[in-house]
C-alpha cells in the first residue's frame, strides 16, 4: 500500500481518470476502504466507473446518491460496494444503516463518496484520494 499511498496523477480527460481507478483496482486487495473526496463535480463517480471496470464489473455504474449504496458482485466471489454518503447526515444515521458492516468485509472492495460524514468510522489503513477540480477537462488526483 505504501507506493499507492504517495501516487498522484493529472489527468486531462474521463477516460484518463477511468484508466487511473481502472490501474488502482488491480493493485489493491480485497477489504481495502477507499474514501473519495472532493467536491460536486469532481470526478468521485468517474473514478468509481473506473475502479469498477479494473474489476471487471460490466453492470453501468452510476452515481448512488439517492440509494446511498450499490453492491456490485465479482465474479471470483466478494463484492465492490460503492457508498454515496452525501444525504447521510453523520455517523449515527450511517451506523443505522449499517455502514460498520459494509466497512468490515474483509471480501469487499469499498469505495465511498463524501466520506467525510464518517470520518471517525473509517479504518486506519483507509486509503484516501483526493480529487482536484484543476480546469474544466483536468483534474489532479493525489493519493494519501
Ligand atoms: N479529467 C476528468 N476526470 C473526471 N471527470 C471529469 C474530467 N474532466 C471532466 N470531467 C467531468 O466532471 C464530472 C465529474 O462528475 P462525477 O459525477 O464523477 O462527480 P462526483 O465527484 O461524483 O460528484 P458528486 O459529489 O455530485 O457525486 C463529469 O461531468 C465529467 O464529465
Ligand atoms: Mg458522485
Amino acid at each position: 500500500m505504501n507506493t499507492l499511498q504517495n501516487k498522484s496523477i493529472s489527468t486531462a480527460s474521463v477516460a484518463a481518470t477511468e484508466d487511473f481507478a481502472a490501474g488502482i483496482a488491480a493493485e489493491v486487495k480485497p477489504g481495502t476502504v477507499i474514501a473519495l473526496h472532493g467536491n460536486l463535480g469532481a470526478g468521485k463517480t468517474v473514478f468509481s466507473r473506473g475502479f469498477a471496470r479494473g474489476l471487471n464489473i460490466t453492470e453501468p455504474v452510476s452515481s448512488p446518491t439517492y440509494t446511498i449504496i450499490q453492491e456490485y458482485p465479482l465474479e471470483q466471489g466478494g463484492w465492490l460496494f460503492h457508498l454515496d454518503l452525501y444525504r447521510i447526515e453523520d455517523e449515527n444515521a450511517a451506523l443505522a444503516f449499517g455502514v460498520d458492516e459494509y466497512l468490515d468485509d474483509s471480501e469487499a472492495f469499498v469505495l465511498i463518496e463524501w466520506p467525510e460524514r464518517i470520518a471517525d468510522l473509517l479504518p486506519e489503513d483507509t486509503l484516501h484520494i483526493q480529487i482536484v477540480h484543476t480546469g474544466d477537462e483536468t483534474r489532479d488526483i493525489v493519493m494519501s
